[in-house]
């Protein structure tokens, strides 16, 4: 059993943000190479600001942590913010993952970057 902290497990029991928006203008969608967990994450966006944020995970405790957790950083920032927050934060908002799980936040950054990449290539 992983030692994970407060906060990753209260994001587990209640993750936030989690569904799907219905004509996205954005998606993300990656695979982990570790493990093969699945993240989705979808975008909107409007003057260049994320108005809204959804999750689909098929994933470990930890990946469904740290994508409620990126949902709740990301929502109402600038797009090109948004793109600075890396894994390591969103570990740290969630109070540290232990080392053999720092891949899940990984996750979670690069879903949130192929979703705005998927926004640029639909709005150009
Ligand atoms: S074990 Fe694969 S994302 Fe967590």
């Amino acid at each position: 059993m992983q030692n994970y902290s407060e906060k990753v497990m209260e994001h587990f029991r209640n993750p936030r943000n989690a569904g799907e928006i219905k004509n996205p203008d954005g998606v993300g969608h990656v695979g982990s190479s570790v493990c093969g967990d699945v993240m989705e994450l979808y975008i909107k966006v409007k003057d260049n600001v994320i108005t809204d944020v959804k999750f689909k995970t098929f994933g470990c405790g930890a990946a469904i942590a740290t994508s409620s957790m990126i949902t709740e950083l990301v929502k109402g920032k600038r797009v090109n913010e948004a793109l600075k927050i890396s894994n390591r934060a969103v570990a740290e908002a969630l109070g540290g993952l232990p080392p053999a799980k720092m891949h899940c936040s990984v996750l979670a950054e690069e879903a949130l970057k192929s979703a705005v990449e998927d926004y640029h290539k639909r709005s150009f």
